[in-house]
């Protein structure tokens, strides 16, 4: 960080942010030759500082250190947020990559709409996510070169926003790589393991409960889901209560965590079966933000619960009409054994109660519905009590995510009655994503709940300037928002 002026600085590629309605007058800040550049770029219509629109420029011949200029586009000011600002940044820095330069610079002069300290934090994660490695097992051809070095010129105190956006950044990327992961590499033992390295940060505890500690809490419904698989479920629980924080709330999050769902019994067509390696998004999300917590040391009890396990179709799987019992005391009637999500998500929000969570937020890839419903550019967010659901739909907006709040009327529960059992877990087509956030509800307990169906938005079906096709790590900064924001 520093104030010095640009030309002086020492780095390979400087990136100067533009609205589209400044056009002229911010690029008259710099140098008149590079002006001159940029006015002749804008008259041939070869930049418009549409969002996200990237032009790169040689620097004047003399008076410059740095090799390239890349003006990044942010589209008219009023419009630049903190999504905005992140996508122009990541985009902007995929250009450092692609050219190998190492040491790259950000020009805080496109105030848009947001406080210095949001812009500063911003940039700080943008960074570290541009340097996401994406294919990390291809054994050739991956994008192997790195940005070793970047900057922020400001005149603003710094140090703490880069040290958030940087944790954040870190924690996301983080995620992504275990979501990535294919089934054969990510079973639940080796999730739990990678997850409980995650969370070794100062303040943060982790535990993992092994299937028989699974059986001696009566967790039927993770149990059941796991008979069809050869590989052992897993919960993880992070803890975290630093030292001065309000002892009488208490942060719980919730992931689902199939390492691979291929349906059970009630098997998944193949067509796009592959993707199911990422239901187990919600989980690595929750880790995630308990991990950038801990390390922005936020003053907020907190505590995470990960049920993992194979959704298989095993000799011992459990068949449709099969009941099993969950930990507390609900029996399930299973008609079909694809709807797994909701099944061990309902041990894992009754033992987060049991732990002592006074508000809880689950995450899980829950329904194809939700996709149909807001597709891949909206969280669906479900909750009750409604002050509980607008401290997240607030915390969601600070943190530039788009969620979209559905309705829990009494008139659904109709749906998941059963003849022989308390409930049943698939309750057909009619509003899948609420009927299955119903669900959730009969095991959430009494005290604020909220839940987040990101099965549209925790994949991003093609690649583009400020996203690698893959895991997005969705939720996982509006979960650590509203950690920050304080519990109501
Ligand atoms: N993991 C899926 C949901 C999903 C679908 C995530 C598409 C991402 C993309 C979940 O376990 C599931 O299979 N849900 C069923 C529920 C149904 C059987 C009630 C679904 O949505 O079809
Ligand atoms: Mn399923
Ligand atoms: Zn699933």
């Amino acid at each position: 960080m520093s104030g010095a002026a640009l030309p002086d600085a020492d780095v390979d590629l400087i990136i100067i942010p533009i609205a589209q309605d400044q056009l002229t007058a911010a690029a008259s800040r710099h140098d008149a030759r590079l002006d001159e550049d940029v006015k002749s770029a804008i008259e041939r219509g070869e930049f418009r500082a549409k969002a996200n629109e990237v032009y790169v420029a040689r620097p004047p011949a003399t008076g410059w250190k740095a090799a390239r200029i890349v003006f990044v586009g942010g589209g008219p000011r009023a419009e630049i947020n903190v999504e905005r600002l992140r996508r122009m940044a990541v985009s902007a820095a995929q250009v450092a990559r692609h050219q190998r330069r190492p040491r790259i610079g950000w020009a805080d002069v496109e105030p848009g709409t947001l406080s210095a300290a949001a812009r500063i934090e911003t940039i700080a994660e943008s960074f570290v996510l541009a340097n996401f490695e994406n294919g990390v097992h291809k054994s050739r051809d991956g994008n192997d070169f790195f940005i070793k070095e970047g900057v922020i010129f400001t005149s603003q105190d710094a140090a703490a926003a880069v040290a958030n956006g940087a944790a954040m950044g870190e924690s996301i990327n983080a995620a992504r790589v275990l979501i990535n992961e294919p089934g054969n590499y990510l079973t639940p033992r080796v999730m739990a393991d990678k997850a409980a390295s995650l969370a070794s940060v100062p303040g943060l505890t982790a535990e993992i409960l092994d299937e028989k500690k699974i059986e001696e809490l009566r967790m039927g419904l993770l149990l059941g889901v796991a008979r069809g698989s050869i590989e052992p479920p897993r919960l993880l629980v992070l803890k975290y209560s630093p030292a001065g924080a309000p002892a009488n709330h208490t942060l719980g999050l919730v992931g689902k965590g199939i390492t691979f769902d291929t349906g059970g019994l009630s098997l998944k067509p193949a067509d796009g079966m592959e993707r199911m390696k990422d239901d187990m998004a919600g989980g690595a999300s929750v880790v995630a933000a308990m991990r950038s917590i801990a390390l922005q040391q936020l003053p907020i009890r907190a505590l995470a619960v990960v049920p993992m396990t194979e959704n298989m179709p095993g000799g011992r799987a459990t068949k449709p009409g099969d009941i099993h019992t969950g930990a507390s005391g609900l029996t399930v009637e299973i008609n079909n054994t694809d709807a797994e999500g909701r099944l061990i998500l309902g041990d894992g929000l009754w033992y987060a109660r049991q732990l002592g969570a006074t508000h809880l937020i689950d995450v899980a890839t829950l329904t194809g519905a939700i996709v149909v419903g807001l597709g891949k550019i909206t969280t669906g967010l479900f909750g009750t009590p409604q002050p509980w659901v607008d401290h997240i739909r607030v915390a969601a907006d600070r943190a530039g995510e788009k969620v979209w709040q559905l309705p829990l009327y009494e008139d659904y529960k109709e749906q998941l009655k059963s003849e022989i059992a308390d409930m049943l877990n698939s309750p057909g087509r009619p509003a899948g994503s609420i009927t299955a956030a119903m669900f959730l509800k009969e095991f959430a307990g009494d005290g604020p709940w909220a839940h987040l169906d990101i099965a549209g938005t925790a994949w991003a079906e093609e690649s583009k300037p400020w996203q690698p096709k893959g895991a997005t790590g969705a939720m996982i900064r509006t979960l650590i928002e509203v950690a920050r924001g304080g519990l109501p």
